[in-house]
């Protein structure tokens, strides 16, 4: 694995801003929990959506034109900065 191409990840978790690096190949989710970012998650696989929040700047592997909300288990970081906000994820839910 490559260490020469590091990103940072801003987290909003509980109206909580957290900033830490990421590495390349490392899953929002998983640089949230090594930096023990207390993360919402439960299968892993992409499959439930517990893990799911807003990205509110930059890019990520699971973009998509009309949605910011990606499963942070399956998205990997691809811009330099990311800010990822996991209270308006669950915000999303509860309003649907
Ligand atoms: S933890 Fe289930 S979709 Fe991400």
């Amino acid at each position: 694995m490559s260490y020469a191409h590091r990103m940072k990840v801003c987290y909003i978790l509980n109206g909580q801003k957290t900033e830490v690096q990421a590495e390349e190949g490392h899953t929002l989710l998983d640089t949230a929990l090594i930096a023990k970012i207390p993360a919402p998650y439960s299968c892993m696989e992409g499959s439930c959506g517990s893990c799911e929040a807003v990205i509110e700047e930059g890019r990520t592997s699971e973009d998509q034109e009309n949605t910011q909300i990606v499963r942070t288990c399956q998205a990997l970081p691809k811009s330099e900065f990311v800010v990822v906000n996991y209270d308006k994820g669950l915000q999303k839910k509860i309003c649907i």
